[in-house]
Parts: structure tokens; sequence; C-alpha cells
């Protein structure tokens, strides 16, 4: 790996973790997330510019609430401590710490009181957002105040000439007003950072690496027409070229008109071929009868792993297999978090056993799925490819309740393309994370001209997110709404009601199987 600075952020699992590294890193400043369990050892091999102790669920005194090797804070690299990492710091130069009745949750007012590079350019008093029971009643010795809340609670502190420092608010929630301004002040005039992660900095060094790895070998990569396989195939692509061989299983489980999508517009952004194989006809009969949702996933995703290993039988001598993982996924999966609850783990269509014999080739693991846009971007692939919303590896078939049949399948496909279409047309795709029918074969009563009806219901949903783990229903206008109901009731065989999904995740999920 070419040398990149990095900060380190060990995760003391608070719920902002992540958002503190992808703050850092939208100031092109490069980092990643360790276990609380690091050592002093480890950082020193990491050689890292700066280190940041998370915030935090547990007091620092509870018993068995996870701790910090100490001498990483001698180690002379600079330190920032947000909330529970603050009450870390404290408690090792033997400070005391307390419960503050929830004096301080939620926002604060930042009263700056002595000068640091910390609060460069900030106002004297400035809002925050403090999201713990706890603070410093008592601070050490060899430790000075810098900012107090408008209630006298301690705010922000340092020592060792501000090298060490500590923050009670969270700086890397926007609530904190200028919250980007004092973690850029921490990278830049206290960690003396320079900004070398960029999109463009990326694709060079990763081309680099791909082809190091590679060498003369060939690689094999499934393109599923989502964001993520397609700039991982581009990648790959501009390190490798034709080593590069791009394989599209078809479960007929897709968005209308998709294949077309796939050897179209996607072909063409990106500039080689992507091989089509139409599996959907086996698919299909596999789901014969089967209502239940993990019965469903489980068959095509094992159908999907035949289903490549047929494609791809008649090429030999691939070596890698190209694989769209991200960062989140390496974080969640348990490799990095020691402490926050691991959530809902999806089968992956993209995923393949371990018994395959190839090495994978996962140049994406170190990014945010911003970031991935970003390189496919910087990679020239045009905004409507990347912008794409997120669709689930096992496709309509989690969009479909109870049985999948190719009838229902085409029902589903039509009302999600009068769906998506519209929101397109009245220009609000983009600011949905993610959009669809679901086919709901509950019958229910209408009137048709002089008839009444006895047909299937549609819902649709579009939700608000930054990763899919939580979201928010989107307030869809009402114009949209009409004209997409009466759009799919007067021109889709087989439905004649439609609803909208106003439930947030949690507590419901965005799928609705
Ligand atoms: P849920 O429904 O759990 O979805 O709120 C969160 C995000 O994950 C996607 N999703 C899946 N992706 N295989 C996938 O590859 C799956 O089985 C699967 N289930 C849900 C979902 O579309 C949303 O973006």
């Amino acid at each position: 790996m070419l040398h990149k600075q990095t900060v380190l952020i060990i995760d003391y699992g608070s719920q902002y973790t992540q958002l503190i590294a992808r703050r850092i890193r939208e100031l092109n400043v490069y980092s990643e997330i360790v276990p609380y369990s690091v050592s002093s050892d480890d950082i020193r091999q990491r050689n890292p510019k700066a280190v940041v102790l998370s915030g935090g669920p547990d007091s620092v005194y509870a018993e068995g609430a996870p701790t910090l090797d100490p001498l990483i804070i001698e180690l002379g690299v600079p330190i920032l401590g947000i909330c529970y990492g603050f009450g870390l710091l404290m408690t090792y130069d033997g400070g005391v710490v307390m419960p503050n009745g929830q004096r301080e949750y939620g926002f604060a007012e930042l009263d700056v009181e002595n000068k640091s590079p910390l609060f460069n350019g900030i106002s004297k008093k400035s809002q925050v957002w403090m999201s713990h029971g706890d603070a410093v009643e008592e601070l050490p010795g060899n430790w000075s105040v810098l900012a107090r809340s408008g209630n006298g609670v301690l705010a922000a502190a340092g020592r060792d000439g501000g090298v060490v420092l500590g923050t009670q608010f969270h700086p890397e929630v926007v609530h904190t007003i200028d919250g980007k301004r004092i973690i850029s002040n921490f990278l830049f005039d206290v960690a003396k950072c320079q900004k070398d992660w960029t999109p463009a900095s990326f694709v060079e060094s990763t081309i680099e690496e791909i082809q190091v790895a590679v060498g003369e070998e060939k690689v094999l990569c499934g393109v599923s027409g989502g964001v993520d396989s397609a700039v991982l195939a581009k990648l790959i692509h501009e390190a490798v070229g034709s080593q590069l061989r791009c394989v599209f299983v078809d479960h007929g489980l897709l968005r209308k008109n998709e294949p077309d999508y796939i050897s179209g517009k996607l072909v063409q952004s990106l500039g080689f071929e992507v091989e089509i194989h139409d599996f959907s006809k086996k698919f299909l009969s596999l789901l014969v009868g089967v209502v239940h949702p993990e019965e469903k996933r489980r068959i095509i995703g094992e159908q999907f792993i035949r289903s490549f290993e047929t494609a791809t039988q008649s090429g030999t001598g691939f070596k890698f297999l190209g694989q769209g993982t991200l960062y989140p996924d390496i974080i969640e999966s348990g490799g990095v978090r020691g402490t926050a609850d691991v959530i809902k783990s999806h089968h992956n269509v993209g995923g393949l056993p371990d018994d395959m014999s190839f090495e994978l080739l996962e140049p994406l693991r170190e990014l945010f799925k911003d970031e991935v846009r970003q390189v496919g971007k910087e990679l020239g692939l045009p905004s409507d490819v990347l912008g794409r919303h997120p669709f689930p590896g096992p496709g309509l078939g989690v969009r479909i309740i109870g049985e999948i049949t190719e009838d229902r399948v085409k029902i589903l496909q039509e009302a999600d393309h009068i769906f998506i279409e519209a929101l397109h047309k009245y220009d609000v795709y983009n600011e949905i994370w993610q959009a669809f029918a679901v086919l709901v074969p509950v019958k229910t009563v209408g009137v048709m001209g002089d008839e009444r009806t006895y047909a299937n219901l549609i819902a649709l949903r579009a939700v608000t997110s930054v990763d899919g783990m939580t979201a928010d229903w989107y307030r869809l206008s009402e114009e949209v709404l009409a004209e997409v109901s009466n759009k799919i009731v007067n021109s889709v065989p087989g439905v004649n009601r439609v609803v909208y999904d106003v439930s947030s995740k949690p507590p419901s999920t965005i799928e609705w199987e």
C-alpha cells in the first residue's frame, strides 16, 4: 500500500464513530477505525498523524467499561478525546468524572475561555451537541480549561501544550455548528495533517496496487447494475484492461428493462464488454410455491452462485475475483468494532462461497458509499449511473410478498417503473436514498367503469437515509403520489389500489421482506 497519512479513530461504541471517520475524510485526510483493544505498539507501527478517541455509551467507571492503553497518550501523537474518550483521558491523569444528571444532554452553548488552535476562527460563543450524562468534575493538574458550556460544565481541555485534547461535546455531528471547523483545526492546526486523501489520489494509488497484486493474471468480476460493482469493474479495468472479464447474471427478479440498461447505458459508460447470462427461467422454476422470505433469499442466493459458476466455467485461469466490499461491511462484520451491536448482515448476491478457488480483490474496502460515488466520478462514470438507488441482491424476490410468479414479477416491474419514472420527472429521485414498489398480493375490492374488481395492492416506498441502517420515509408531494397512483391503477392489469408506506426504520425495515 502506498504511503498515506492516517488518522486512527479508537472506537468506544458511539453511534457517531463512523461519522467521525467520514468527517475527517471529507477534509481529505484518510481515517480508519480501530477497536479499543488496540495497543500502543499497534498504534506506533501504524504511525498515524493523529488519534481520535470516540464517544461511547458507557460510563468510564462502569465495570467492564472499555479502556485505553495509557501508553498511547504518551506517544507524542496528537490526540482528541471526544465525550467518553475525553473521560478516559481525564481518569488516566487522575481527574474525576461524574454523572451530571443529564444536565447537558442535547444542545448546549460553548463558551471559549482560553486560546487554543482547536478553536481557531470560531466565535467566542457557539452551539454544540452533548450526548452524555457524564461530565468532568475535577480537572487534573496537568490539564488546562479551554472552554465551558453555558451551564459551567467543562466542554474542552488540553494538556502537553495542546497536543492532547478533549471535548465533552461531539464536534462530528451537524448540531455542533462549528464542528467541522473544530475537526479541521485539530487535523491541520494541531496535528499538521496534509490533504492527501482525494478521489484522484485514491484512483492513482489503487490502480498501482491492483497492477502489483494482479500482475499478468486474470480477474473475474460480477456486475450487478449497481453503483459499487460498476465502479469496481471500471477501476480494475483501468488497472489491468483486458485481463478483466465482467459477468452479469440475470436472475429474472430485476427492475423493468434492467438487462437493456446493462447492455446499453452501463456498457457504454464503462467502455468495455459485460457478458449477460440469462438464468431467469431457472430461478423462477426453483421459486414455485415458496413464500417464506428467508427461504426465498436462500434459494436465490444459492442459485446465484451456481449460475455464476455455470456462466464462468467456459473461462479458465481466473486467479482473482473482484468484490465490491465497502468499509461499512468491514466495520459491521465485526472486523473493527469491539463494542457496537452487530447489525443484521445481508446476504449479498455478489458474495460467493469460500470454496471457490479465487483470491479476492477488494479495492473498495476502504471506502464509504459516498466515496465510491466520488471515485466513480473521478473515473468518468456519468452521474445517472452513479446516482442509482441501491437494489437488494435478491431483487424483486423480496418485494413480492408471498409466492413469486412470472405474472407477479411483471406486475411489480410495471408499477415500479411508473413510480421511478415519476421521481425522475419531478426531479426528486436524487433526494431519495431508495424508492421502489412492493406487490402485496392481498386482493381488495375496487370498481372500474361499472364493474367491481378484485385485485392486488401496490405499496410505494421511498426513504431517506445515509447508509441504510436507519431511514425515514420521504415526504413525497401529493401531486406525485396522485399521478403515480392513477397511472398504476389505470395501466397495470391486476392492480386496483395503491398505498404509500409511512414507516421509518427502526422499527420497520426498508424492504418489506
Ligand atoms: P433493510 O430492509 O434491512 O435494508 O432495512 C437495508 C438495505 O439493505 C438492502 N437489502 C439487501 N441487500 N441482499 C442485499 O444485497 C438482501 O437480502 C437485502 N435485504 C435488504 C435494502 O435494499 C436496503 O438498501
